[in-house]
């Protein structure tokens, strides 16, 4: 697999992973949270945090499609699998594999937050903020990335490379 260079390593995720875990337990600690995982590419993020997490939880994932088989996003985003359980008074932690135009995640906000939970922050294990079209907050970053197409530890292209264990650029 010639056209994949390794960014970030299988030890410096699980590191950044606990970091994180530590950080969102001391904020939230006394309070219970459900941790919304975003399908597919945040399936092993969303499964490795919540390991790291020292709280009560519960976990559901949500799907929405926004990019097809291409690497660029195709700006019309449609849900494609609901929450599970309610939300309402809860305290939610949006788990996304990247916030890159924000288009997505803008629109998971605007979603979950009309339906009311008692608090929403997001967890990105890649933020691309100097693409960003549309201003989100992100609360907690795993790794800022500059550029260049990302596959692995959950991230796709096409729906392939999601098995990889490290965090690898994709060269055209
Ligand atoms: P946004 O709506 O432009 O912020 O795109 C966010 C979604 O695009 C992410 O949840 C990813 O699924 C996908 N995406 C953006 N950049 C990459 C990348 O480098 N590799 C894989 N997927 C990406
Ligand atoms: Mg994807």
């Amino acid at each position: 697999m010639a056209n994949l260079e390794i960014l970030i390593n299988r030890a410096a995720i699980a590191n950044r992973v606990v970091e994180l875990g530590r950080q969102v337990s001391a904020d939230y600690a006394g309070s219970e949270l459900l941790v919304v995982g975003v399908l597919t590419g945040a399936f092993i993020f969303t499964a490795d945090l919540v390991r790291a997490l020292d709280l009560p939880l519960a976990v559901d994932f949500i799907r929405v499609a926004s990019y097809g088989e291409a690497t660029c996003s195709s700006g019309r985003i449609s849900l494609t699998k609901e929450l599970e359980c309610q939300i309402a008074g809860r305290h939610l932690l949006l788990v996304e594999d990247i916030v890159d135009t924000g288009r997505t995640l803008a629109w998971l906000q605007a979603h979950l937050l009309g339906r009311n939970p008692a608090s929403l922050k997001v967890c990105a294990l890649i933020d691309k903020s100097e693409r960003r079209e549309v201003a989100v907050a992100v609360d907690y970053v795993g790794f800022p990335v500059a550029e260049g197409f990302l596959v692995g530890y959950g991230l796709d292209c096409g729906d392939r490379y999601r098995q990889l264990p490290d965090l690898c650029h994709l060269r055209p």
